[in-house]
Protein backbone atom coordinates (compact mmCIF):
# COMPACT_ATOMS: atom_id res chain seq x y z
CA UNK A 1 0.00 0.00 0.00
CA UNK A 2 1.42 3.39 -0.55
CA UNK A 3 0.52 6.10 1.79
CA UNK A 4 1.57 10.07 1.37
CA UNK A 5 1.70 11.85 4.44
CA UNK A 6 0.42 15.72 4.13
CA UNK A 7 1.78 17.93 7.20
CA UNK A 8 2.77 20.98 7.67
CA UNK A 9 5.49 20.23 10.11
CA UNK A 10 8.09 16.95 9.94
CA UNK A 11 10.67 15.87 12.01
CA UNK A 12 13.67 16.87 12.09
CA UNK A 13 13.29 19.51 9.04
CA UNK A 14 10.52 21.75 11.02
CA UNK A 15 8.92 21.16 14.36
CA UNK A 16 6.66 23.77 16.59
CA UNK A 17 5.33 20.76 18.62
CA UNK A 18 3.89 17.33 19.10
CA UNK A 19 2.46 17.47 15.32
CA UNK A 20 6.28 16.98 13.52
CA UNK A 21 6.89 14.15 15.83
CA UNK A 22 3.87 12.25 15.41
CA UNK A 23 4.04 12.47 11.82
CA UNK A 24 7.75 11.34 11.74
CA UNK A 25 7.20 8.77 14.26
CA UNK A 26 3.75 7.14 12.51
CA UNK A 27 5.62 7.06 9.12
CA UNK A 28 9.05 5.51 10.66
CA UNK A 29 6.80 2.48 11.75
CA UNK A 30 4.62 2.34 9.18
CA UNK A 31 7.41 1.79 6.63
CA UNK A 32 9.09 -0.57 8.85
CA UNK A 33 6.08 -2.77 8.61
CA UNK A 34 6.13 -2.83 4.85
CA UNK A 35 4.21 0.41 3.60
CA UNK A 36 5.50 2.72 0.47
CA UNK A 37 5.99 6.02 2.17
CA UNK A 38 6.15 9.22 1.48
CA UNK A 39 5.79 12.91 3.50
CA UNK A 40 5.10 16.01 1.69
CA UNK A 41 5.75 18.89 4.05
CA UNK A 42 6.63 22.45 3.02
CA UNK A 43 9.93 24.03 2.07
CA UNK A 44 10.28 26.28 5.00
CA UNK A 45 13.56 28.80 5.64
CA UNK A 46 14.41 26.21 8.20
CA UNK A 47 14.36 22.99 6.40
CA UNK A 48 16.42 25.09 3.46
CA UNK A 49 19.19 26.25 5.51
CA UNK A 50 19.52 23.23 8.20
CA UNK A 51 19.36 20.91 4.93
CA UNK A 52 21.24 22.24 2.06
CA UNK A 53 21.66 18.70 0.44
CA UNK A 54 17.91 18.10 -0.38
CA UNK A 55 17.77 18.03 -4.26
CA UNK A 56 15.22 19.28 -6.28
CA UNK A 57 12.53 17.04 -7.90
CA UNK A 58 10.98 17.45 -11.12
CA UNK A 59 10.09 20.73 -13.22
CA UNK A 60 9.38 23.85 -11.76
CA UNK A 61 5.03 23.55 -11.52
CA UNK A 62 2.49 26.20 -11.71
CA UNK A 63 -0.74 26.19 -9.83
CA UNK A 64 -3.95 28.75 -9.91
CA UNK A 65 -4.71 30.31 -7.05
CA UNK A 66 -8.35 32.11 -7.93
CA UNK A 67 -6.95 33.83 -10.65
CA UNK A 68 -3.39 34.25 -10.05
CA UNK A 69 -0.81 31.71 -11.32
CA UNK A 70 1.82 31.04 -9.08
CA UNK A 71 5.20 29.21 -9.69
CA UNK A 72 6.12 26.32 -6.82
CA UNK A 73 8.88 23.00 -7.51
CA UNK A 74 9.29 19.70 -5.48
CA UNK A 75 12.79 19.27 -3.13
CA UNK A 76 13.41 15.81 -1.73
CA UNK A 77 15.21 13.71 0.73
CA UNK A 78 15.80 10.29 1.51
CA UNK A 79 15.63 10.20 5.62
CA UNK A 80 16.65 6.44 5.57
CA UNK A 81 13.67 4.58 7.23
CA UNK A 82 12.14 3.88 3.80
CA UNK A 83 10.30 7.27 3.70
CA UNK A 84 10.30 9.42 0.99
CA UNK A 85 10.38 13.10 1.78
CA UNK A 86 8.98 15.97 -0.83
CA UNK A 87 9.41 19.39 0.16
CA UNK A 88 7.18 21.69 -1.80
CA UNK A 89 8.89 24.59 -2.64
CA UNK A 90 7.87 28.33 -3.20
CA UNK A 91 9.62 30.98 -1.38
CA UNK A 92 7.43 33.77 -1.87
CA UNK A 93 5.20 31.37 0.94
CA UNK A 94 7.74 29.65 2.85
CA UNK A 95 11.11 31.25 2.76
CA UNK A 96 10.06 33.40 5.93
CA UNK A 97 11.40 33.68 9.62
CA UNK A 98 8.79 31.64 11.41
CA UNK A 99 6.69 28.85 10.17
CA UNK A 100 3.28 30.48 11.16
CA UNK A 101 3.94 33.58 12.56
CA UNK A 102 6.62 36.40 12.97
CA UNK A 103 7.13 37.83 16.56
CA UNK A 104 3.79 36.49 17.99
CA UNK A 105 1.75 37.31 14.14
CA UNK A 106 0.30 34.71 12.42
CA UNK A 107 0.85 35.80 8.92
CA UNK A 108 -1.98 37.25 7.31
CA UNK A 109 -1.60 34.86 4.15
CA UNK A 110 -1.62 31.60 5.44
CA UNK A 111 -4.87 30.60 4.31
CA UNK A 112 -3.14 31.29 0.88
CA UNK A 113 0.09 29.44 2.12
CA UNK A 114 -1.70 26.27 2.86
CA UNK A 115 -4.44 26.33 0.23
CA UNK A 116 -0.78 26.28 -2.04
CA UNK A 117 0.62 23.52 -0.43
CA UNK A 118 -3.27 21.94 -0.60
CA UNK A 119 -3.09 21.96 -4.24
CA UNK A 120 0.68 20.73 -4.67
CA UNK A 121 0.15 17.93 -2.58
CA UNK A 122 -2.32 16.54 -4.77
CA UNK A 123 -0.36 17.87 -8.11
CA UNK A 124 2.55 15.44 -6.06
CA UNK A 125 0.36 12.74 -5.63
CA UNK A 126 -0.18 12.51 -9.55
CA UNK A 127 3.21 13.08 -10.48
CA UNK A 128 4.45 10.10 -8.15
CA UNK A 129 5.28 7.21 -9.68
CA UNK A 130 2.60 5.02 -8.35
CA UNK A 131 -0.38 7.30 -6.95
CA UNK A 132 -1.00 6.90 -3.37
CA UNK A 133 -3.79 4.85 -2.14
CA UNK A 134 -4.43 6.98 0.92
CA UNK A 135 -3.71 10.40 1.54
CA UNK A 136 -3.25 11.41 4.99
CA UNK A 137 -4.12 14.71 5.97
CA UNK A 138 -2.94 16.37 9.29
CA UNK A 139 -4.72 19.39 11.02
CA UNK A 140 -6.14 22.59 9.56
CA UNK A 141 -3.52 23.18 7.28
CA UNK A 142 -4.28 20.20 5.57
CA UNK A 143 -8.51 20.11 5.76
CA UNK A 144 -9.40 21.01 2.30
CA UNK A 145 -7.31 18.17 0.99
CA UNK A 146 -10.31 15.88 1.03
CA UNK A 147 -12.45 17.73 -0.63
CA UNK A 148 -9.86 18.90 -3.37
CA UNK A 149 -9.29 15.16 -4.20
CA UNK A 150 -12.80 14.53 -3.97
CA UNK A 151 -13.12 16.98 -7.07
CA UNK A 152 -10.42 15.77 -8.95
CA UNK A 153 -11.41 13.34 -11.66
CA UNK A 154 -7.36 12.20 -12.09
CA UNK A 155 -7.18 10.95 -8.11
CA UNK A 156 -8.42 7.81 -6.84
CA UNK A 157 -7.04 8.28 -3.03
CA UNK A 158 -9.00 7.60 -0.47
CA UNK A 159 -8.59 10.47 2.21
CA UNK A 160 -8.12 10.23 6.09
CA UNK A 161 -7.85 13.14 8.22
CA UNK A 162 -6.31 12.99 12.08
CA UNK A 163 -7.44 16.20 13.91
CA UNK A 164 -4.38 16.68 16.25
CA UNK A 165 -5.95 19.64 17.86
CA UNK A 166 -9.91 21.07 17.22
CA UNK A 167 -8.87 24.20 18.37
CA UNK A 168 -7.06 25.43 15.54
CA UNK A 169 -9.47 25.26 12.75
CA UNK A 170 -7.55 27.79 10.39
CA UNK A 171 -10.99 30.20 10.49
CA UNK A 172 -10.52 32.76 7.64
CA UNK A 173 -12.26 35.72 5.52
CA UNK A 174 -14.73 34.37 3.28
CA UNK A 175 -12.59 36.16 0.48
CA UNK A 176 -9.74 33.42 0.62
CA UNK A 177 -12.38 30.70 -0.62
CA UNK A 178 -11.96 32.13 -4.37
CA UNK A 179 -8.40 30.97 -3.78
CA UNK A 180 -9.38 27.54 -3.59
CA UNK A 181 -11.35 27.38 -7.39
CA UNK A 182 -13.67 24.83 -5.72
CA UNK A 183 -17.35 25.46 -6.81
CA UNK A 184 -19.24 27.71 -4.61
CA UNK A 185 -21.71 25.10 -3.81
CA UNK A 186 -19.35 23.82 -1.25
CA UNK A 187 -19.29 27.46 0.53
CA UNK A 188 -22.17 26.37 2.81
CA UNK A 189 -23.00 25.32 6.17
CA UNK A 190 -22.51 21.07 5.65
CA UNK A 191 -18.87 22.52 4.20
CA UNK A 192 -16.36 24.84 4.17
CA UNK A 193 -18.64 27.90 5.90
CA UNK A 194 -18.18 28.91 9.24
CA UNK A 195 -20.82 31.16 10.49
CA UNK A 196 -19.87 33.32 7.16
CA UNK A 197 -16.19 32.29 7.20
CA UNK A 198 -14.16 29.99 5.47
CA UNK A 199 -12.42 26.84 8.11
CA UNK A 200 -10.24 24.69 7.31
CA UNK A 201 -10.53 22.19 9.53
CA UNK A 202 -14.38 21.55 9.65
CA UNK A 203 -13.80 20.70 5.53
CA UNK A 204 -11.58 18.31 6.39
CA UNK A 205 -13.79 17.00 9.38
CA UNK A 206 -17.07 16.86 6.41
CA UNK A 207 -15.19 15.32 3.22
CA UNK A 208 -12.08 13.15 4.71
CA UNK A 209 -13.40 9.56 4.34
CA UNK A 210 -11.90 8.65 7.85
CA UNK A 211 -11.07 10.92 10.31
CA UNK A 212 -8.82 9.69 13.24
CA UNK A 213 -7.70 11.80 16.56
CA UNK A 214 -4.72 11.30 19.12
CA UNK A 215 -6.19 9.62 21.49
CA UNK A 216 -9.40 7.39 22.96
CA UNK A 217 -10.34 9.86 25.43
CA UNK A 218 -9.96 13.23 23.23
CA UNK A 219 -12.30 11.20 20.69
CA UNK A 220 -14.71 10.97 23.16
CA UNK A 221 -14.31 14.70 24.33
CA UNK A 222 -14.74 16.96 21.21
CA UNK A 223 -18.01 15.11 20.98
CA UNK A 224 -19.39 17.31 23.81
CA UNK A 225 -19.43 21.23 24.30
CA UNK A 226 -16.75 21.68 26.55
CA UNK A 227 -13.94 20.47 24.06
CA UNK A 228 -15.65 20.70 20.91
CA UNK A 229 -14.42 24.42 19.72
CA UNK A 230 -17.80 24.98 18.42
CA UNK A 231 -17.40 21.99 15.86
CA UNK A 232 -19.03 19.21 18.15
CA UNK A 233 -21.69 19.05 16.52
CA UNK A 234 -19.93 18.71 12.81
CA UNK A 235 -17.59 15.80 14.84
CA UNK A 236 -20.74 14.18 15.76
CA UNK A 237 -22.23 13.78 12.21
CA UNK A 238 -19.17 12.02 11.48
CA UNK A 239 -19.09 10.12 14.60
CA UNK A 240 -18.83 6.22 13.49
CA UNK A 241 -15.79 7.28 10.91
CA UNK A 242 -14.01 8.88 13.92
CA UNK A 243 -11.17 6.43 16.01
CA UNK A 244 -9.31 7.73 18.45
CA UNK A 245 -5.53 6.46 18.53
CA UNK A 246 -2.66 7.11 20.78
CA UNK A 247 0.06 8.22 19.38
CA UNK A 248 3.73 6.54 20.28
CA UNK A 249 6.86 7.71 21.23
CA UNK A 250 9.59 7.75 19.23
CA UNK A 251 12.59 6.10 21.55
CA UNK A 252 15.39 6.30 18.57
CA UNK A 253 15.03 10.05 19.48
CA UNK A 254 14.13 9.78 23.08
CA UNK A 255 16.38 7.53 24.78
CA UNK A 256 18.53 7.56 27.37
CA UNK A 257 22.14 6.55 25.77
CA UNK A 258 23.85 7.18 22.56
CA UNK A 259 21.78 10.15 22.84
CA UNK A 260 23.99 13.26 21.47
CA UNK A 261 21.96 15.85 23.65
CA UNK A 262 22.66 14.18 27.42
CA UNK A 263 26.16 14.22 28.71
CA UNK A 264 25.11 11.60 30.59
CA UNK A 265 24.11 8.16 30.24
CA UNK A 266 21.63 6.26 32.79
CA UNK A 267 19.17 3.44 32.26
CA UNK A 268 16.19 1.66 34.49
CA UNK A 269 19.20 -0.56 35.80
CA UNK A 270 21.59 2.02 36.65
CA UNK A 271 20.60 5.13 37.40
CA UNK A 272 23.73 7.26 38.57
CA UNK A 273 23.52 8.98 35.01
CA UNK A 274 20.27 10.58 35.75
CA UNK A 275 21.91 12.37 39.10
CA UNK A 276 24.86 13.00 36.89
CA UNK A 277 22.29 14.93 34.68
CA UNK A 278 20.31 16.52 37.25
CA UNK A 279 23.60 18.29 38.21
CA UNK A 280 24.70 19.49 35.13
CA UNK A 281 21.14 21.07 33.81
CA UNK A 282 21.73 22.82 37.25
CA UNK A 283 25.04 23.80 36.36
CA UNK A 284 24.19 24.65 32.58
CA UNK A 285 21.22 27.00 33.81
CA UNK A 286 23.51 28.50 36.58
CA UNK A 287 20.89 27.16 39.59
CA UNK A 288 22.58 26.85 42.89
CA UNK A 289 23.81 23.08 43.35
CA UNK A 290 24.23 23.44 47.37
CA UNK A 291 21.48 21.68 48.00
CA UNK A 292 21.61 18.92 46.13
CA UNK A 293 18.14 17.33 47.50
CA UNK A 294 16.20 19.74 46.16
CA UNK A 295 14.06 18.10 43.55
CA UNK A 296 13.79 19.81 39.99
CA UNK A 297 10.38 20.83 38.52
CA UNK A 298 10.04 21.55 34.91
CA UNK A 299 7.51 22.25 32.36
CA UNK A 300 8.50 22.35 28.18
CA UNK A 301 5.66 23.20 25.74
CA UNK A 302 4.31 25.98 23.87
CA UNK A 303 3.06 28.87 26.18
CA UNK A 304 -0.34 28.66 25.27
CA UNK A 305 -3.84 28.71 26.69
CA UNK A 306 -4.13 24.91 26.47
CA UNK A 307 -1.17 24.30 28.39
CA UNK A 308 -2.58 25.44 31.55
CA UNK A 309 0.57 27.43 32.11
CA UNK A 310 -1.34 30.57 33.75
CA UNK A 311 -2.46 28.06 36.86
CA UNK A 312 1.10 26.71 37.40
CA UNK A 313 1.82 30.99 37.19
CA UNK A 314 -0.74 31.66 39.92
CA UNK A 315 0.02 28.44 42.08
CA UNK A 316 4.08 28.79 41.59
CA UNK A 317 4.60 31.86 43.96
CA UNK A 318 3.36 30.06 46.84
CA UNK A 319 5.04 26.79 46.29
CA UNK A 320 8.19 28.11 45.76
CA UNK A 321 7.61 30.47 49.07
CA UNK A 322 6.72 27.65 51.14
CA UNK A 323 9.01 24.73 49.65
CA UNK A 324 12.69 24.52 48.47
CA UNK A 325 12.12 23.48 45.07
CA UNK A 326 13.57 23.94 41.67
CA UNK A 327 11.53 25.20 38.41
CA UNK A 328 12.45 25.21 35.20
CA UNK A 329 10.26 26.76 32.58
CA UNK A 330 11.00 26.10 28.74
CA UNK A 331 8.73 26.98 26.30
CA UNK A 332 7.87 29.72 23.57
CA UNK A 333 4.50 31.20 22.45
CA UNK A 334 1.81 33.86 23.82
CA UNK A 335 3.79 37.08 24.34
CA UNK A 336 1.99 37.98 27.74
CA UNK A 337 2.58 34.48 29.53
CA UNK A 338 6.05 34.62 28.70
CA UNK A 339 6.12 38.31 30.62
CA UNK A 340 4.44 36.55 33.62
CA UNK A 341 6.86 33.91 33.43
CA UNK A 342 9.26 36.72 33.52
CA UNK A 343 8.04 38.21 36.83
CA UNK A 344 7.86 35.38 38.64
CA UNK A 345 11.62 34.29 37.34
CA UNK A 346 12.65 37.90 38.79
CA UNK A 347 10.66 37.53 42.25
CA UNK A 348 12.35 34.19 42.84
CA UNK A 349 15.88 34.12 41.21
CA UNK A 350 17.61 31.48 43.13
CA UNK A 351 14.69 28.69 42.64
CA UNK A 352 13.44 29.45 39.04
CA UNK A 353 14.94 29.19 35.43
CA UNK A 354 12.23 30.64 32.68
CA UNK A 355 13.74 30.15 29.31
CA UNK A 356 11.49 31.70 26.50
CA UNK A 357 12.60 29.85 23.15
CA UNK A 358 12.51 26.79 21.15
CA UNK A 359 15.49 24.73 21.65
CA UNK A 360 15.20 20.58 21.27
CA UNK A 361 18.68 19.91 22.55
CA UNK A 362 17.93 21.56 25.61
CA UNK A 363 14.59 20.20 26.04
CA UNK A 364 16.12 16.75 26.35
CA UNK A 365 18.72 17.82 29.06
CA UNK A 366 15.69 19.61 31.16
CA UNK A 367 13.28 16.45 30.96
CA UNK A 368 17.07 13.89 31.83
CA UNK A 369 17.94 16.28 34.81
CA UNK A 370 14.44 16.79 35.97
CA UNK A 371 12.53 15.17 38.88
CA UNK A 372 9.03 15.72 37.90
CA UNK A 373 7.34 16.65 34.60
CA UNK A 374 4.45 19.32 34.94
CA UNK A 375 1.63 18.94 32.50
CA UNK A 376 -1.70 20.37 33.95
CA UNK A 377 -2.96 21.09 30.64
CA UNK A 378 -6.65 22.09 30.06
CA UNK A 379 -7.08 19.69 27.53
CA UNK A 380 -4.59 17.49 25.65
CA UNK A 381 -5.72 15.54 22.79
CA UNK A 382 -2.52 13.25 23.14
CA UNK A 383 0.81 14.80 24.84
CA UNK A 384 3.99 13.38 23.98
CA UNK A 385 6.27 14.98 26.76
CA UNK A 386 4.48 12.54 29.65
CA UNK A 387 5.92 10.06 27.53
CA UNK A 388 9.01 10.98 26.86
CA UNK A 389 9.64 12.27 30.65
CA UNK A 390 8.94 8.52 31.76
CA UNK A 391 11.29 7.42 29.47
CA UNK A 392 13.78 9.31 31.30
CA UNK A 393 12.68 8.80 34.56
CA UNK A 394 10.82 11.80 34.96
CA UNK A 395 7.29 11.89 36.51
CA UNK A 396 4.63 13.50 34.98
CA UNK A 397 2.15 15.28 37.02
CA UNK A 398 -0.64 15.85 34.98
CA UNK A 399 -4.66 16.85 33.95
CA UNK A 400 -6.61 14.18 33.43
CA UNK A 401 -7.92 15.00 29.83
CA UNK A 402 -6.88 13.28 26.16
CA UNK A 403 -4.10 11.66 26.26
CA UNK A 404 -2.89 12.44 29.47
CA UNK A 405 -6.10 10.75 31.01
CA UNK A 406 -5.33 7.71 28.59
CA UNK A 407 -1.16 7.83 29.02
CA UNK A 408 -0.94 8.33 32.97
CA UNK A 409 -2.39 6.14 35.98
CA UNK A 410 -2.49 8.13 39.46
CA UNK A 411 0.68 6.83 41.78
CA UNK A 412 -2.03 7.02 44.53
CA UNK A 413 -4.40 5.12 42.97
CA UNK A 414 -2.44 2.24 42.00
CA UNK A 415 0.94 1.94 44.01
CA UNK A 416 2.07 -1.01 41.22
CA UNK A 417 1.20 0.19 38.15
CA UNK A 418 1.17 4.38 39.04
CA UNK A 419 3.11 5.85 36.85
CA UNK A 420 2.73 9.69 37.45
CA UNK A 421 0.35 12.20 39.54
CA UNK A 422 -3.24 12.66 37.56
CA UNK A 423 -5.31 15.81 38.59
CA UNK A 424 -9.16 16.00 38.85
CA UNK A 425 -11.16 18.85 37.94
CA UNK A 426 -8.17 21.16 38.00
CA UNK A 427 -7.88 24.37 39.21
CA UNK A 428 -5.00 26.34 40.95
CA UNK A 429 -5.81 24.09 44.32
CA UNK A 430 -5.99 20.65 43.08
CA UNK A 431 -2.71 21.36 41.40
CA UNK A 432 -1.18 22.91 44.27
CA UNK A 433 -2.18 20.03 46.24
CA UNK A 434 -0.85 17.38 44.04
CA UNK A 435 2.33 18.82 43.67
CA UNK A 436 2.80 18.71 47.29
CA UNK A 437 1.29 15.12 46.94
CA UNK A 438 4.55 14.41 44.70
CA UNK A 439 7.18 16.39 46.91
CA UNK A 440 5.51 13.70 49.77
CA UNK A 441 6.94 10.50 47.58
CA UNK A 442 10.08 12.91 46.54
CA UNK A 443 11.05 12.68 50.49
CA UNK A 444 10.64 8.56 50.34
CA UNK A 445 13.68 8.44 48.01
CA UNK A 446 13.92 4.43 48.01
CA UNK A 447 10.25 4.47 46.73
CA UNK A 448 10.56 7.04 44.27
CA UNK A 449 13.76 5.67 42.70
CA UNK A 450 11.69 2.49 42.76
CA UNK A 451 8.84 3.90 40.42
CA UNK A 452 11.84 5.84 38.67
CA UNK A 453 12.98 2.55 37.57
CA UNK A 454 9.94 1.05 36.38
CA UNK A 455 8.46 3.76 34.62
CA UNK A 456 11.35 4.17 32.69
CA UNK A 457 10.66 0.58 31.27
CA UNK A 458 6.73 1.27 30.09
CA UNK A 459 6.53 0.94 26.69
CA UNK A 460 4.75 3.37 24.70
CA UNK A 461 6.79 2.63 20.90
CA UNK A 462 4.46 3.21 17.74
CA UNK A 463 4.11 -0.61 17.58
CA UNK A 464 0.62 -0.95 18.74
CA UNK A 465 -0.62 2.27 17.72
CA UNK A 466 0.79 1.29 13.99
CA UNK A 467 -1.82 -1.12 13.50
CA UNK A 468 -4.65 0.97 13.86
CA UNK A 469 -3.68 3.20 11.89
CA UNK A 470 -3.27 0.20 9.34
CA UNK A 471 -6.36 -1.10 10.14
CA UNK A 472 -7.82 2.00 8.84
CA UNK A 473 -6.06 2.33 5.59
CA UNK A 474 -7.21 -1.08 4.70
CA UNK A 475 -10.21 -0.29 5.05
CA UNK A 476 -10.06 2.57 3.07
CA UNK A 477 -8.71 0.63 0.33
CA UNK A 478 -11.24 -2.09 0.44
CA UNK A 479 -14.02 0.59 -0.39
CA UNK A 480 -12.21 2.08 -3.03
P1 LIG B 1 1.98 20.00 21.59
O1 LIG B 1 2.06 19.27 20.31
O2 LIG B 1 0.60 20.39 21.97
O3 LIG B 1 2.90 21.15 21.63
P2 LIG B 1 3.19 17.58 22.77
O4 LIG B 1 3.42 17.18 24.18
O5 LIG B 1 2.51 16.59 21.91
O6 LIG B 1 2.44 18.98 22.78
O7 LIG B 1 4.57 17.84 22.04
C1 LIG B 1 5.41 18.87 22.37
C2 LIG B 1 6.74 18.64 21.70
O8 LIG B 1 7.33 19.90 21.46
C3 LIG B 1 7.71 17.88 22.57
O9 LIG B 1 8.60 17.17 21.75
C4 LIG B 1 8.43 19.00 23.31
O10 LIG B 1 9.69 18.62 23.80
C5 LIG B 1 8.53 20.03 22.22
N1 LIG B 1 8.64 21.42 22.66
C6 LIG B 1 7.64 22.28 22.97
N2 LIG B 1 8.13 23.49 23.30
C7 LIG B 1 9.47 23.39 23.19
C8 LIG B 1 10.55 24.31 23.39
N3 LIG B 1 10.33 25.56 23.78
N4 LIG B 1 11.79 23.87 23.15
C9 LIG B 1 12.01 22.59 22.76
N5 LIG B 1 11.05 21.68 22.58
C10 LIG B 1 9.79 22.07 22.78
C1 LIG C 1 -1.12 18.54 19.13
C2 LIG C 1 -1.65 18.31 20.53
C3 LIG C 1 -0.82 17.33 21.35
C4 LIG C 1 -0.45 16.11 20.52
C5 LIG C 1 0.23 16.54 19.25
C6 LIG C 1 0.63 15.37 18.36
O1 LIG C 1 -0.20 19.54 19.04
O2 LIG C 1 -1.77 19.53 21.24
O3 LIG C 1 -1.56 16.94 22.48
O4 LIG C 1 0.40 15.27 21.26
O5 LIG C 1 -0.63 17.36 18.50
O6 LIG C 1 -0.47 14.61 17.96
Amino acid sequence: MHILQATSEFFPFSKTGGLADMVAGLSGALAKKGSLLSVVTPLYRCVRSNYPKIKPWGDKFQLILGKKKTTGRFYTAKIGKGVNVYFVDCSKYYDRVGIYQESGNDYFDNPERYIFFSKSVLLLAKRLRRQPDILHCHDWQTGLIPLMNMQDKGLKSQTCLTIHNLAYQGVFDAKFFELTNLPQIFFKPVGIEFYGRINFLKAGIVFANKLTTVSPTYAKEILTEKFGEGLNGVVKNRKADLTGILNGADYLQWRTTKNKFLRSEFSAENLTGKYINKRLIRKELKLSSKDKGVPIYSFIGRLAHQKGIHLLLETLPHLLKKYNIHFILLGAGDPYLENQCGKIASQFPNQTRFITEYNESLAHRIKAGSDFLLMPSMYEPCGLNQMYALRYGTIPIVNSVGGLNDSIIDFKSNQFLGNGFKIVDIDKHSLLETIIRSLKLYSDRNLFNKMRKRVMKIDFSWDKSVNRYEEIYSDLKASQ
